[in-house]
């Protein structure tokens, strides 16, 4: 007898991935993301889940209703499920709920005002505009560098929480970069951060969907302050994101949005605020997307994250393997390693513009990626060595072409053999380079 016990894949788990999408000549195939940096496709269960509580959908904190209720308690009680996977003690920690990671960053921004004030934010060479600029327009920023390879400079974060003798008041680091997916020693750098009285903040954006983290007891030196990520990222996309931080930050000051759900007693003349979350979720909360969030999550911990890092971990080796063996590329970040790194790879072919490579992977191959820098220009520049001229150009005239690159980053659903189907279009690309840039000189996208 013939005993199959079905056992889902990774694939089975997600929707999408058998869509079909046209060629330029016409023929359809099934696409190919690795476009996961950006944005994932969704789990069937957040799907689910979304559609077996909407008749349950209600108002959360406002009615008193059987359905607000049931929502209301779903809700609260959500906060839990997103700190166990954390390892964070929601009695130090509040989780607030924002749109995404960079509403969390901006938040935080205007809710430290108090805290920082006249000191100095240390950020790194390797953010993504979202955790750069918030910080430019309210305090004085100075930014750890990085090596050839994008990695962080941890001598150098070192030397920078010396050198300001104290004035470092917050550390705010990615744990792994949208660009090369290297990723940092968060842990590390809390210790030190903290060791120079610092605080720190973790940009969880491009870590949470793929490797199993703690924030970890504020007793322990190497503990994390704060952290934010979006759930778009991690196959729940409906417009929720998560900040996560001491009690104690949130309980005091005004939030930088304020109005219904932010107070518990107002008149013309007084205002008593909220306790902490509730005081930084102005208006109505986002239940479902807290619902798809937590789905995702429960989904994440069901495959086990260790699982889903080591088997990204595998892909990466094996792209990274066959792309050493094309001609004419340059692989930006570390192209061996596939240690302290998530599952991102960016790089470039000689001779062919990465708007125009993005172009062809899409419309000979069914292949999203994305092109260009990522939404992190500064480190993009280094990378690329982009002189200061050049970017002085570029400033003068903002209509001129960006410099870029193109960027696989890979989701828990894919396979070794999308893969090889980007290897045989680089493969064809490389050797018939004339041909190709011919046919797609003329379109190209470019995203800044
Ligand atoms: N979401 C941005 C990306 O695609 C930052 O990497």
């Amino acid at each position: 007898m013939n005993l199959t016990i079905f056992k889902p894949t990774f694939r089975d788990l997600v929707v999408g991935v058998n869509t079909k999408v046209p060629l330029k000549n016409g023929k359809k195939v099934t696409a190919i993301n690795f476009d996961n940096a950006a944005s994932t496709p969704p789990f069937a269960a957040v799907l689910d889940e979304i559609r077996n509580f909407s008749p349950w959908y209600s108002s959360i904190h406002r009615g008193t209703g059987y359905k607000s209720q049931i929502c209301s308690d779903f809700y609260d009680h959500s906060r839990q499920i997103v700190a166990d996977f954390l390892q964070a003690d929601l009695n130090e920690s509040s989780v607030i709920y924002v749109k995404n990671a960079t509403e969390g960053i901006n938040k935080l921004s205007y809710r430290l005002l108090e805290d920082l004030k006249g000191g100095i934010v240390l950020s790194t060479f390797m953010e993504h505009h979202s955790n750069d600029l918030p910080w430019r327009n309210k305090y004085q920023v100075d930014y750890v560098r990085v090596d050839e390879q994008g990695r962080l400079l941890l001598d150098d974060l070192e030397q920078k929480l010396r050198k300001y003798k104290g004035k470092v008041k917050l550390v705010t680091v990615t744990g792994a970069s949208n660009v090369t997916g290297n990723t940092n020693p968060v842990h590390k750098i809390a210790a030190l951060a903290h060791k120079y009285g610092a605080q720190i903040l973790v940009d969880g954006a491009q870590l949470i969907p793929h490797a199993p983290f703690a924030m970890k007891p504020s007793s322990k030196m190497e503990h994390i302050d704060f952290l934010v990520f979006s759930a778009h990222k991690m196959y729940a996309p409906f417009g929720i994101g998560v900040l996560i931080g001491p009690k104690k930050v949130f309980s005091q000051g005004v939030p930088e949005f304020v109005g219904g759900g932010t107070i518990k007693m107002v008149s013309h003349d007084y205002i008593n605020w909220a306790d902490a979350p509730e005081r930084d979720e102005a208006g109505t909360p986002n239940v479902l997307g807290v619902l798809a969030l937590t789905t995702a999550i429960q989904t994440l911990q069901e495959l086990n994250m260790e699982r889903i890092y080591r088997y990204e971990e595998s892909l990466v080796r094996y792209a990274l393997g066959e792309l050493r063996k094309i001609p004419d590329i340059k692989i930006y970040g570390n192209d061996l390693n596939t240690q302290n790194r998530v599952s991102i790879i960016s790089f470039n072919l000689k001779g062919i513009d990465h708007r125009t490579l993005a172009n062809i992977l899409s419309l000979e191959a069914g292949i999203s990626v994305r092109n260009g820098c990522f939404c992190a220009q500064p480190y993009v520049q280094q990378l690329l060595k982009v002189s200061p001229k050049e970017i002085k150009k570029h400033v003068e005239n903002p209509s001129l072409p960006h410099p870029g690159m193109v960027r696989l980053s890979f989701g828990l659903y894919n396979t070794y053999s999308e893969i090889d189907t980007l290897i045989q279009i680089l493969n064809k690309v490389t050797n018939n380079k004339t041909y190709y840039l011919n046919k797609y000189l003329e379109n190209s996208i470019a995203t800044p």
